[in-house]
């Protein structure tokens, strides 16, 4: 797969291992993605074992990928690595901070999408888990990560054993601005919604579950206000125990 406009989730894989040496050349290129002042904030876990998938499982509420997955890469935001090279150079780091966390995120985040670009290229399936945010602490007690270190994506790879249809996106008119950012109207989330709210398995779900409009699916279902709360809360616990915060 090496055009982008036929990237997908992969979710099923082939009973296949993924080659050391073919993941450690990728994750070697991947580094080549700009970085915050060439200082690589990031880390990764590699997980093969049934054991340790096992055990990361419930972080990810159980999605099967996890442990079917012949490799779970936890992606982690690191000031760890920073800090330790400072302080064994006389230097005083400063980084058990917030804006240290996000900018470490955001090189961790440009090192995953780069790994993927590059996984597809060589034709391997991988899916992102955001749940990686949702019960960080399990994660971080489960792969042992020291302070100034916080996952913050988790990709199952593997070869694929599907070729699930491409997902729809919304139209570029949507989601460019151009000069200053002009706020939207009924009409225009009308116009730009159209087609998602037409797709049949979009309205299917929404019969099958007893809703009125795709976006209470969204709202009251997949990511309600109760939970974003309870795992904001438990998101900022483990930022506090990690030393960001
Ligand atoms: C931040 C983020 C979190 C995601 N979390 C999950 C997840 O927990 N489980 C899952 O199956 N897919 C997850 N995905 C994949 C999305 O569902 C997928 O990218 C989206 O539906 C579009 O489909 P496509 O990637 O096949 O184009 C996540 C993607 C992103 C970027």
């Amino acid at each position: 797969m090496k055009n982008l406009l036929s990237r997908r989730s992969i979710r099923k894989y082939a009973d296949r291992p993924v080659d050391e040496m073919l993941l450690n050349r990728l994750m070697t290129e991947a580094a080549r993605t700009q970085t915050m002042g060439n200082l690589q904030l990031y880390s990764v876990v590699v997980t093969r074992s049934d054991e340790m998938k096992a055990k990361l499982a419930p972080a990810h509420f159980n999605q099967p990928m996890v442990t079917a997955a012949p490799v779970v890469l936890t992606i982690c935001a690191d000031f760890n690595r920073t800090s330790q090279w400072a302080r064994c150079r006389k230097a005083e780091p400063g980084y058990n901070n917030f804006l240290s966390f996000q900018n470490a995120a955001i090189d961790a985040l440009l090192y995953t999408q780069t790994l993927c670009n590059l996984m597809d290229e060589e034709g391997l399936g991988y899916c992102y888990l955001g749940t990686t945010v949702y019960m960080p602490q399990m994660i971080i007690d489960t792969l042992q990560l020291p302070q100034l270190v916080m996952p913050v994506a988790t990709l199952t790879v593997g070869w694929p054993a599907e070729e699930p249809a491409l997902s729809d996106r919304l139209p570029l008119e949507s989601f460019v601005h151009q000069e200053t950012y002009s706020d939207y109207t009924p009409a225009a989330i009308d116009a730009y919604y159209r087609e998602k709210e037409a797709l049949p398995e979009n309205q299917h779900f929404v019969e099958l579950n007893h809703k009125e409009t795709l976006a209470q699916i969204f709202t009251d279902i997949r990511y309600t206000r109760k939970d974003n709360e309870a795992m904001s809360a438990g998101l900022m616990e483990a930022l506090k125990h990690q030393g960001f915060l």
